[in-house]
């Protein structure tokens, strides 16, 4: 049975992303130990800005490895996806690699691009609209993180949802595997088409998020920024430093703001006390193997359909069929 109304519970869907979301979390965040912050608050204008820059960087390989298996394996994947499907789209964004897929498929019938910018978003399926003109683009702005509502799938229509750029490794793995069933569930009789970065060497996990240019850290030390801005912060952001390492048990990178000296920051009003050292954890980016992957998605509900990679195996592009009923 097709749901229109897509419900994902995870424990990152609590808050809206936004002044009140920003704010509770930032100070429940302080008060932990360790202390964190989640990731999604990083996509700010000037943080998606950084982002944006962080894709074209030599060293962070994902984008452009992505997008060379998606341009590369088009056909292929589209023959498995079929015909006359509708693509469902988590965090489009500029909608840029979903057009790999568009030009690929035989007759697709909608594209429903999710983001929680909805200026951005408009724009951006402005553009594809003007581009293929065949193509009915509906933009939907909400947090996919969070309950939101699908228009009903169009008579003889398949749901395929499309999830690139490895973002599934900002969720911690019950968080993964939340988002998994829930996709699962929408996506009954289409399937899922899933970008996610490879375990490697971690020399070259190191490169890419402590880049030379410093690029990611100043998305990381933009969080800081942020906070000053939105939440009557006193954070002097060349107090902390930018910190990312692959943590190997845990397959991941983590990225840390670390207090360069003891020190007092206040935010809203409540005063927080640094030692030198001490870290705030603000991201985790995990790391799959193709088993791994393929076992949390078999667990979430879905088939294992092919896996497409490029030939140094740095990123995996993953085909997850949903047949039966969830
Ligand atoms: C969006 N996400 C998949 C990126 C990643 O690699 O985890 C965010 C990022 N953080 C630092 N560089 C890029």
């Amino acid at each position: 049975m097709r749901n229109p109304s897509f419900t994902i519970d995870t424990p990152l869907a609590g808050q809206a992303v936004g002044l009140s979301g920003f704010a509770s979390d930032l100070l429940a965040g302080l008060s932990r130990r360790p202390r964190s912050i989640s990731p999604k608050y990083f996509y700010d204008v000037a943080g998606s800005a950084l982002f944006d820059r962080i894709c074209e960087l030599p060293e962070y390989y994902p984008t452009r490895t992505e997008l060379r298996i998606l341009t590369d394996r088009a056909g292929e994947i589209a023959h498995h996806i079929g015909p006359g499907a509708e693509i469902v789209e988590f965090g489009a964004g500029s909608l840029t690699k979903v057009r790999l897929l568009i030009d690929a498929l035989h007759a697709p019938q909608r594209y429903l691009p999710i983001d929680i910018s909805g200026e951005h978003l408009e724009g951006a399926a402005a553009r594809l609209r003007a581009d293929c003109p065949g193509l009915v683009v509906q933009p939907i702005v909400a947090d996919y993180t969070q309950p939101f509502a699908l228009p009903a799938v169009a008579a003889g229509g398949r749901r395929v949802g499309f999830f690139p750029g490895s973002t599934l490794g900002n969720f911690n793995p019950d968080e993964a595997l939340a988002f998994l069933q829930g996709a699962a569930r929408m996506l009954d009789g289409g399937g899922l088409l899933i970008g996610v970065d490879l375990i490697k060497d971690p020399a070259l996990l190191h490169a890419a998020y402590n880049d030379a240019q410093g690029v990611t850290a100043a998305f990381n030390l933009n969080l800081l920024q942020r906070a000053n801005a939105e939440l009557d912060a006193d954070f002097v952001p060349d107090r902390f430093s930018h910190a990312a390492f692959y943590n190997a048990p845990m397959q991941r990178i983590e990225m840390h703001l670390v207090s360069r000296r003891a020190q007092a920051v206040h935010v809203q009003g409540q005063r927080f006390m640094f030692a030198e050292g001490e870290t705030i954890h603000t991201e985790n980016s995990h790391k799959f193997s193709i088993d791994g992957l393929r076992t949390l998605a078999v667990k979430a509900g879905f088939g294992i359909g092919p896996v497409w990679t490029d030939p140094e195996r740095l990123f995996s592009v993953h085909w997850l069929p949903v047949t039966a009923a969830q």
